[in-house]
């Protein structure tokens, strides 16, 4: 699995997806203080140790996406959570990115940061066990917003990771997300979306980024959170794949979606109509979702050992329904077949 192409498109196989298990210190928090559980190194341990240990759930998870506390992390037993993982059939990968700043110049925009030393960060990560990495950079949708100066200033970063990782031997995720959040219409959002992955293309292009050995993680083309008018499933997905089939070159192996505050149904929702319709793809089209599969185990885990299960559980439901995604073949009423179900 030490060659990229193999691993870029071992990360997209057929039915399944990622796990993105990669909450930073301050956003784990936010998720833990949703169930009332303290943030401590040892519960955090203990959380992913429980996703990562899901019988069975290779079947539908190529890959993981870890923070930079958990690659270091054992399970109770003393395994490594990399090597946990790997006997479960599923890829180790690292979020190698410093986090969103105030981008200098342009107030209300942000640009990634994290590029000094990451040449040397990468060399070690290749040690404990990733095989790819993920940086996403984030592009709000507001008044005037955004700039061109902010979807440029992403653009050129996340080349520069791109390359960097390829030359260190690990698969790229390539993540520009344009927030959900705002008034905006679909429309809006699927300009934003089409300038911003052009823009990371032809960064990608100057920096000699080889296409075949990345994956994409965009966001979909969605009406903003506080829009009066939704789209619906349908024009959601055939906007997100109009828009990708523009920018997108059909030598990326695979195109994977962020969740990005989406309900857990409606996540699954878009992605099925994608691969339900308008397929051949040139691409893959799977997910790379946080919440959007850790809203339910985390839910039921509430920090209690005697939860586990179903908290295991959880996961398993979550993940096996976008892998019927994956293949156009879910359905709503596979949302009721929770095995051990409250
Ligand atoms: P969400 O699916 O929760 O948006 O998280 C995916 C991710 O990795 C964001 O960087």
């Amino acid at each position: 699995m030490s060659d990229l192409n193999t691993v870029a498109r071992a990360l997209v196989a057929e039915g399944k997806g990622i796990l993105a298990a990669d909450e930073s210190a301050p956003t784990i928090k936010k998720r833990f203080d949703s169930i009332g559980v303290d943030s401590t190194e040892a519960n955090r341990r203990a959380y992913r140790e429980l996703l990562f240990t899901t019988p069975g759930l290779g079947e539908f998870i190529s890959g993981v996406i870890l923070f930079d506390e958990t690659i270091r992390q054992q399970a109770a037993d003393g395994t490594p959570l990399v090597e946990v993982l790997d006997r479960n059939g599923i890829v180790a990968g690292i979020k190698v990115d410093a986090g969103a700043k105030p981008l200098a110049g342009s107030p209300g925009e942000k640009v990634t940061e994290g590029l000094d030393g990451l040449r040397e960060r990468l060399a070690e990560y290749v040690t404990l066990g990733a095989r790819f990495t993920k940086w996403r950079a984030v592009i709000v949708i507001g008044d005037g917003l955004p700039s061109r100066y902010c979807i440029d200033a992403n653009a050129e970063a996340l080349a520069r990771f791109a390359a960097l990782s390829q030359e260190a031997g690990l698969v790229p995720i390539v993540e520009p997300e344009v927030l959900m959040d705002g008034t905006h219409t679909i429309e809006r959002c699927f300009e934003v979306s089409e300038t911003a992955l052009c823009s990371v293309f032809a960064a990608l292009s100057r920096q000699r980024v080889v296409l075949e050995q990345m994956i994409l993680k965009p966001s979909m083309v969605l009406s903003g959170k506080e829009c009066p008018r939704q789209a619906d499933v349908e024009t959601v997905a055939l906007q997100t794949v109009r828009c990708l089939r523009r920018a997108v070159p059909a030598a990326v192996p695979g195109i994977v979606f962020l969740s990005g505050g989406q309900p857990n149904e409606v996540a699954t929702a878009h992605l099925n109509s994608m691969n339900a319709s308008g397929r051949p793809h040139p691409w893959q089209v799977s997910f790379s979702y946080g919440r959007a599969l850790q809203e339910a185990p985390l839910k039921a885990w509430a920090g209690r050992t005697a939860n586990i299960k179903r908290a295991q559980d959880a996961l398993h439901h979550r993940a096996r329904l976008n892998g019927a995604a994956r293949h156009g073949t879910y359905s709503a009423a596979m949302e009721k077949e929770l095995v051990g179900a409250a």
